[in-house]
């Protein structure tokens, strides 16, 4: 038998080994799920014994991570918004930068509006973005959209995990083939990397995240310029476009937007200080709806 200490740091000494970016913290999660108890339980209980059976659970789990499988794929969860989420290898696991849209978004329509807002997400995944919106907006009636059905199943769990499920229309198919209607806000966290990039990415996200989440082509921006395109049909006018984006996709996302009918563009850095937004007015003849 060994205690929750020791077999910490036996796992963080063999993450550290290998190179891993966050091997106490992996370590920790790993170990939590193990068995079955939230974080803080470790903290608290260091000296406690750990039966054989959830130490070789642990240790199987620690050799898939070493191997370069991520820690949200190998328990099947993640946290986002402080919400918790399903993930499976259909979904991108979502990232805290992603947490931007979601304030970008709540900020733009003010929680207490009276009006009914209705959001359009072009690419959900996990659902992410969708579920916190919903979690936050009393008022918003949403429809999320994604091209695979295996990630809509995980999207709609997770709805209905975060007791949003009413407020959220799923919907299956191509960019905005399966969608009707006008919409005050269209958010997407589309592909962006480019095929180049994609190469260069770290292998546990080369080799385990689906590549058609995150390689738009060519260039990179190749899905922001269909959001831009289209996405002037469904907006109602005064309405606004999201987007996240690469840091280097400023002047071309800029100058697709200006070539179309939208204006107050403006573009928001992560938590790491790198642009990571476009937001944009969409606005014909006169500016009739305004917020
Ligand atoms: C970068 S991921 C974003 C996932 C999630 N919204 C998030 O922020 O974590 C892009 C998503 O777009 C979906 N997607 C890719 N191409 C698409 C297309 N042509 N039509 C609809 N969805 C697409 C992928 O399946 C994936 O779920």
């Amino acid at each position: 038998m060994m205690n929750i200490s020791q077999l910490l740091k036996e796992a963080e000494s063999g993450f550290g080994a290998e190179g891993l970016p966050t091997p106490g913290l992996d370590a920790e999660v790993l170990l939590a799920f193990s068995i079955a108890r939230e974080r803080h339980f470790l903290y608290a209980h260091p000296a406690k014994e750990i039966s054989g059976v959830e130490m070789e659970r642990f240790r199987s789990l620690v050799a898939k991570r070493i191997k370069g499988k991520p820690v949200a794929y190998i328990t099947g969860r993640k946290e986002f918004w402080s919400l918790n989420f399903e993930v499976t290898p259909d979904v991108l696991i979502p990232r805290p930068d992603t947490e931007i849209l979601v304030e970008e978004i709540l900020r733009l329509s003010g929680q207490e509006k009276e009006v009914k807002i209705r959001i359009l997400e072009i690419g959900t995944g996990s659902g992410a973005i969708s579920v916190a919106l919903a979690s936050e907006l009393k008022n918003a009636s949403i429809t999320a959209t994604d091209f695979s059905p295996n990630a809509l199943a995980v999207a709609e769990k997770n709805a209905v995990n975060n007791k949003v499920g009413e407020k959220i229309s799923f919907l299956c198919g191509d960019m905005f083939d399966p969608v009707e209607g006008k919409f005050d806000i269209i958010v997407s966290n589309p592909p962006y990397i480019t095929e180049h990039e994609f190469e260069l990415l770290a292998p546990e996200v080369r080799e385990y995240e689906p590549r058609r989440a995150l390689v738009a082509g060519p260039e990179g921006t190749e899905f922001h310029r269909k959001l831009v395109r289209d996405g002037e049909r469904f907006l109602e006018n005064g309405g606004r476009l999201v987007m996240e984006m690469g840091a280097d996709q400023r002047f071309a996302i800029e100058k697709m937007l200006k070539e179309k009918d939208y204006c107050d563009i403006v573009f928001h850095r992560d938590y790491a200080g790198l642009m990571r937004v476009a937001i944009a007015k969409e606005l014909k003849i006169n500016n009739l709806y305004t917020w």
